[in-house]
């Protein structure tokens, strides 16, 4: 069975972008190969966080994806900093990675814009990230967009290692993109992330959903409600087409352009769909919490699964390196 490996880090509540653009896409995987699903809290700690905020934010993004439908019978669930052998194996990949790579990387050139010092951490961050992905020896990657070149950065890490130490020892992994490669967010422009405070979150109530959507920005040509709109401007629209049946999409476009109805009413009919949708993992997401222990059962026992496979590549590697076997010479 082909290997599936992505990540995802706890740095806030598990948004509509996250779900559309690769949950949604790990839970369908499951059914059909061999899924490693990571809550990644090394990379989190790459950007400003709140110590105090870390462990519970890992505790619920794993109730988040459980409730999501990621289910640990078929698939390995675990949280990145119990399986020592990530940060062991990004190390090693430290050695083969040409700064001049890491500098080139959309992501770490927008983040390290906003911060006044650049820490070596967000540099490296895409090395943690193939070190993730390779120790499993993963081929495929469900991932949004945004990631894709985190993952070409990867292969070449993989080949450069690989040419070194040892020809097809690590796969070159390739991305699995859905057609919800890029939701924006409701400021009608970025992608929707945490950072940007853009997003709606899975597990909001219809409520709070409403007060999310309610100022999110449309088609800017449509001013006032008697104003026709044009529905593949507006972002709202396009969030239709991942919660409305097609009648209704149609429906929207059609009251859109006609100035049928105001952006109010066409925001209403999107919330009360996507509140529809996300009601039952609501619903499991609140049994889980109540239960807490068997959250934390299904995540030692994904550490000590992953820990089976990640001791054994990392066993290699240091073979292939040359070092000296610290089961022979020293005590542990
Ligand atoms: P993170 O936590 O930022 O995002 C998790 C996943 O959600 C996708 N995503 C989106 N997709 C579509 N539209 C959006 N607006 C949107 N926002 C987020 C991301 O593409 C991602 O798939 N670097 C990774 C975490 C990671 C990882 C890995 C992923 C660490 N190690 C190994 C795959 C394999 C990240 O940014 O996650």
């Amino acid at each position: 069975m082909r290997r599936v490996f992505s990540g995802i880090q706890p740095s806030g509540e598990l948004h509509l972008g996250n779900y559309l653009g690769a949950v949604r896409n790990w839970v369908d995987m499951q059914n059909e190969y061999d899924c490693f699903f990571c809550i990644v809290d090394y990379h989190a700690i790459t950007q400003d966080y709140e110590a105090a905020k870390l462990h519970p934010r890992t505790l619920d993004m794993a109730v988040s994806l459980l409730a999501a439908g990621i289910d640990p019978e078929r698939a390995v669930l675990f949280v990145q900093s119990h399986v020592l052998e990530h940060t062991e194996l990004a190390w090693v990949f430290t050695t083969v990675t040409p700064i001049g790579e890491l500098e080139r990387m959309t992501q770490f050139k927008d983040k390290s814009r906003r911060q006044e010092s650049v820490l070596a951490g967000l540099l490296n961050y895409p090395v943690l990230q193939a070190a993730d992905v390779l120790l499993y020896k993963a081929q495929m990657v469900p991932v949004g967009e945004d990631q894709v070149q985190h993952i070409e950065l990867m292969r070449e890490i993989a080949r450069k290692w690989n040419a070194r130490y040892g020809e097809g020892f690590f796969p070159e992994p390739q991305p699995a993109i859905t057609h919800a490669r890029r939701i924006i967010g409701l400021d009608g422009q970025a992608k929707m992330s945490k950072s940007l405070d853009n997003t709606i979150g899975i597990n909001e109530s219809a409520e709070s959903i409403w007060q999310h959507l309610r100022p999110a920005v449309t088609d800017p040509a449509r001013v006032k409600k008697s104003d026709p709109g044009t529905p593949e401007k507006c972002n709202i629209y396009s969030l239709h087409q991942h919660f409305s049946p097609e009648e209704m999409i149609q429906e929207v476009a059609e009251k859109c352009r006609t100035a049928g109805w105001g952006c109010l009413d066409c925001k209403k009919v999107l919330g009360e769909k996507i509140a529809a949708t996300f009601a039952p993992f609501r619903e499991r997401a609140a049994e889980l919490r109540a239960d807490p222990e068997t959250v934390f059962e299904i995540l030692r026992d994904g550490a000590d699964r992953a820990r089976a496979v990640a001791e054994e590549t990392m066993r290699e590697v240091r073979e292939r390196m040359g070092f000296m076997p610290a089961d022979q010479y020293a005590r542990r």
